[in-house]
């Protein structure tokens, strides 16, 4: 795993670390410009993401382009040394567009049209809107595809964050056409999909419709289909418009800016069409650690989506959004602890929304790097101080996280779990980062990962809650475990294939002599009820662990218990199994303990296998390491607002990037939300 620079991937990109944000000059005179430009230059700032709301000034009328003032925009730029990620400008189309194709507009679930006023408002497989994407983009890309200010292309902007689907007739025909390529014939339709439940069966493609508004839980093979059919059409305008421009300029770099990690696009497949993964990150500053371990999960996210490869933290607020209905701010020496939290897992770009703050529409009380008070102001100066740090930092740039430790992602996963007319209702992100905080509390790196990507990395492989497993995937697992690895799963893991047929015989059947057991029935525990577990060994006069919200009935079947119930008709059987199987071991979760049993325990199974934290350091301290070719980085971050306290051990003397390079002492109490850069060489 060497390092890799983003630059060696898109040569125009400027060295180290990207910084910047979202440029909007088409608000403001063309006198501000030189001062912003002036201005960026004096914060580090180096790259842009330009135009991304600008279609109704390319394109005043149809087929009529203005360029004349992106010329200027982009020449003073680049005078200043600033680099551009130019959008398509497709975000919002202009009001002409939704006088002339209103059928272009989305229409909502409850059948009623998106009217024009806000953005986003197109339906994702319009024709109309289709075409005059490429249109603009192509004129676009003829004009700005081979200037040398041009990095990199931003794709559309957070497609899906406000309509995915759209239930007007063109998207019900690409449905039915998206089900014909998927299935080939009716037959193979009506079989997945188990129609003859409910008399469900279909005799023409025409008669299929999109899950709309039915009397009661609608197919559930139908809503799965429909989740992948809205991500591929979403995905399909990032294909469109990357093809447009590569059209033009074969060798353009294109990225689009992903919502977090949005339920309705299955991003690790979108990413695949983009030279780098980017993410939009919008923490609460105000709900402190639980936000910033959910921001973490997303920079493993995104540090997945491509392999390992750094990623783009695209948009982040400087201090306080304006959509929740308290936005607080970050406060003092935060946006900078939350900016290195991104860069700790792999971000080699820091940037926000946006540039200049507005002074009219709906984000004008939106939080940006020149706020309305100006230059003269302590998110100003915070910037400024940031971006000279970040020039100072250029090494870290293309170092990787060498994790030892997988999580592993599927949301055809998510989605499945997520239907209705479950045992309970699950929530995929919930217990997905029920695993997640143990390890960021661990202080140990997990890198999330699709589990058809190579597991042979990995000491230790989670899997929270696999429910679908197709059976491709179970003999990777089971390969993976034969091999050598440790794989931890749990309960309602490997239950249906990749249609939501339930594999038959005793769950979860493909697994169950990896896991050495069978279940035979599951019992949710509601929330206001606890079972409980006791490690085994441990004496009866022990407390037990409270668990929750899952339980289940194992017969073993070559596992030993690890921890058995200690309630309910089945205390006494196992809640935690572990089993030899080859060259490897495979444990079973057959209940959610508490968090803090969960992490002590994982600590051992860890442990035990060489895996550990690099420093001694509280719950509220966020560590993570970057490894170069020839040199380590390690970031530790206090996500509080109160000192916390550190060892540092075997990182003693370790220079420190963000101090002069000043030797760190053994131990010491970190500021509120200080942060440290720690550096040493390896062979
Ligand atoms: C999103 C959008 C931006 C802006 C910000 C505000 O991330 O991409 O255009 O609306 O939200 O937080
Ligand atoms: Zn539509």
């Amino acid at each position: 795993m060497s390092a890799t620079p983003l630059r060696t991937l898109i040569p125009n990109l400027p060295s180290g670390i990207l910084y910047g944000g979202d440029y909007n000059p088409e608000q403001w005179p063309e006198s501000v410009w030189l001062e912003d430009a002036r201005l960026m230059r004096e914060a580090g700032v180096n790259l842009v993401s330009l135009a991304i709301f600008s279609w109704a000034k390319l394109e005043p009328v149809p087929g009529r382009y203005d360029f004349g003032w992106l010329d200027r925009v982009i020449e003073i730029l680049w005078r200043h040394e600033v680099s551009v990620c130019l959008a398509t400008a497709t975000a919002s189309p202009p009001a002409w567009f939704s006088r002339l194709h209103p059928e272009g507009l989305a229409l909502g679930p409850d059948g009623q049209r998106f009217t024009h006023g806000g953005r986003q408002h197109y339906c994702p497989n319009s024709v109309a809107y289709r075409s005059a994407s490429i249109s603009l983009i192509t004129k676009l890309a003829e004009r700005y595809g081979r200037h040398p200010a041009v990095a990199l292309w931003h794709i559309n902007n957070e497609i899906g964050c406000h309509v995915n689907a759209c239930y007007c007739p063109v998207c019900t025909a690409e449905f039915q056409a998206w089900l014909k390529r998927r299935y080939g014939t009716l037959g193979a339709l009506n079989e997945a999909w188990g129609t003859a439940f409910w008399s469900q069966i279909y005799g023409d493609w025409s008669e299929i419709c999109l899950p709309g508004r039915t009397p009661t839980y609608c197919n559930p093979t139908q809503s799965l289909d429909h989740h992948r059919f809205v991500s591929d059409s979403m995905r399909r305008i990032v294909e469109t418009e990357v093809a447009a421009i590569r059209a033009v300029v074969p060798e353009a770099k294109v990225t689009t800016n992903g919502v977090f990690v949005m339920k309705s696009a299955n991003y690790r497949d979108w990413y695949g069409l983009c030279d780098v993964a980017a993410l939009d990150s919008y923490p609460d500053p105000h709900q402190g650690l639980p936000e910033n371990r959910a921001a973490a999960l997303c920079h493993d996210f995104y540090r997945g989506f491509k392999d390992g490869l750094p990623f783009i933290l695209m948009e982040q607020v400087s201090s306080q959004v304006n959509w929740r209905s308290s936005n607080v701010l970050k406060r003092p020496g935060q946006m900078r602890a939350m900016s290195y939290a991104a860069m700790a897992r792999g971000a080699d770009g820091i940037m926000f929304f946006q540039w200049r703050a507005s002074k009219a529409g709906a984000e004008k009380y939106h939080g940006a790097l020149l706020p309305h008070v100006g230059a003269d102001s302590r998110v100003f100066r915070e910037i400024r101080q940031l971006g000279q740090e970040l020039r100072s930092l250029s090494r870290v740039a293309g170092s990787r996280i060498p994790a030892r430790v997988a999580l592993l992602d599927c949301w055809h996963n998510r989605w499945a779990l997520e239907l209705p007319s479950k045992p309970a209702t699950f929530d995929y992100l919930k217990i997905f980062s029920f695993f997640h905080t143990a390890l960021w509390n661990n202080h140990v790196a997990a890198d999330v990962v699709s589990p058809d990507s190579d597991l042979a990395r990995y000491d230790v492989v989670i899997a929270p809650t696999l429910y679908q497993i197709p059976v491709a995937r179970a003999e990777k697992l089971r390969d993976y475990v034969s091999q050598g690895g440790t794989l931890l799963t749990t309960y309602f893991s490997g239950i249906v294939d990749e249609n939501e047929h339930v594999h038959l015989g005793g769950y979860p059947a493909l697994l169950k002599d990896v896991l050495g057991l069978v279940v035979e029935e599951w019992q949710p525990i509601p929330p206001d009820a606890k079972n409980g577990l006791r490690l085994t060994g441990a004496g009866d006069d022990q407390p037990a662990v409270p668990c929750g919200f899952f339980s289940e009935v194992i017969h073993l079947r070559g596992a030993e218990p690890v921890a058995t119930f200690t309630e309910d008709f089945f205390a006494g059987s196992p809640a935690i199994t572990r089993h030899r199987f080859g060259k490897g071991e495979a444990f079973y979760l057959a209940t959610q303990p508490e968090q803090r049993f969960l992490e002590s325990w994982l600590k051992e199974l860890l442990g035990d296998r060489g895996i550990r934290a690099p420093v001694r350091a509280g719950a509220n301290i966020e560590v993570s390491l970057r490894r170069a070719d020839d040199e380590e980085f390690l970031f530790v971050i206090n996500h509080d607002r109160n000192p916390a306290a550190v060892d540092y051990g075997v990182w003693t003397g370790a220079p420190d990037l963000l101090s002069n390079g000043a030797p760190v002492p053994t131990g010491e109490n970190l500021p509120g939300f200080g942060v440290r850069i720690l550096s040493r060489h390896i062979s």
